[in-house]
């Protein structure tokens, strides 16, 4: 198995003395599906931040498909970021774009061009159920319209990792559940997917591998 993500003994600390992640050693495999849970400031999006080189750990390894995260240079984090798909809780839509824009951003920064910008921005349209609302704007959309434009956002340009931060948090639980299934085809394809959330329902209900986290600690690993 090709390991994704391994730590060792990563800590992160924000303010002297006190530990967002202590110690936390862990794996996950190349098309693994796993949550991230644990209450609130158990340094869930802690760990996520640091996968994605938005903060340095304090100590410790962070290796993401093989590379020490600490030992990139700046246009490397760049290059890396884009690796990975990310989503976040409050989905982080542009405003100002439409649904279509929002989705072939990334494709456009990469120097795709416009025709096939297009093609894949359908498909994943198509996939998440919204090509009909390509026109529309964010705030025209509903809640899980919106997670669901996020989602086709963070895949777009078919990354091997995929972060999601509480990305039900603010959907009821049929939603939710719609959601997480979104996840499970992707990874059902091959993605490998890291997903925080403090829902131990959606976790029982979806039925895979969790971590959990209290006080910056791994306590269990299911
Ligand atoms: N930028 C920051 N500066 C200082 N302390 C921080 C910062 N971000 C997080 N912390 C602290 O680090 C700890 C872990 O926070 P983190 O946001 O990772 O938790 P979480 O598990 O994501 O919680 P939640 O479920 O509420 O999102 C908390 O004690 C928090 O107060
Ligand atoms: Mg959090």
């Amino acid at each position: 198995m090709d390991r994704v993500i391994e730590t060792h003994r990563l800590s992160k600390v924000y303010r002297r003395g006190v530990y967002a992640l202590r110690d936390v050693s862990l794996q996950i495999d190349k098309g693994e599906f796993v949550f991230l849970t644990g209450p609130s400031g158990a340094g869930k999006s802690t760990l996520l931040r640091l996968l994605l080189c938005e903060e340095r750990p304090s100590d410790g390894r962070l290796t993401v498909s093989g590379r020490n995260l600490d030992e990139l240079r700046p246009r490397e984090v760049q290059a890396y970021r884009r690796t990975i798909g990310f989503v976040f809780q409050d989905f982080k839509l542009i405003p100002r774009m439409t649904v279509l824009e929002n989705v072939s951003f990334v494709l456009r920064v990469l120097g795709l061009s416009s025709v096939q910008q297009r093609r894949r921005t359908f498909q994943v349209l198509k996939w998440v159920g919204l090509q009909h609302r390509m026109n529309a704007y964010p705030q025209d959309l509903s809640g899980g319209e919106q997670q669901r434009i996020a989602i086709a956002r963070a895949l777009v340009n078919d990354p091997a990792l995929v972060l999601a931060d509480e990305p039900t948090g603010n959907l009821d639980p049929d939603l939710s559940l719609e959601i997480m299934n979104l996840f499970r085809e992707i990874n059902a394809r091959g993605t490998t997917v890291l997903v925080a959330t403090h829902d131990r329902e959606l976790i029982r209900q979806v039925g895979r591998r969790a971590i959990s986290l209290d006080q910056g600690h791994v306590t269990e690993v299911m």
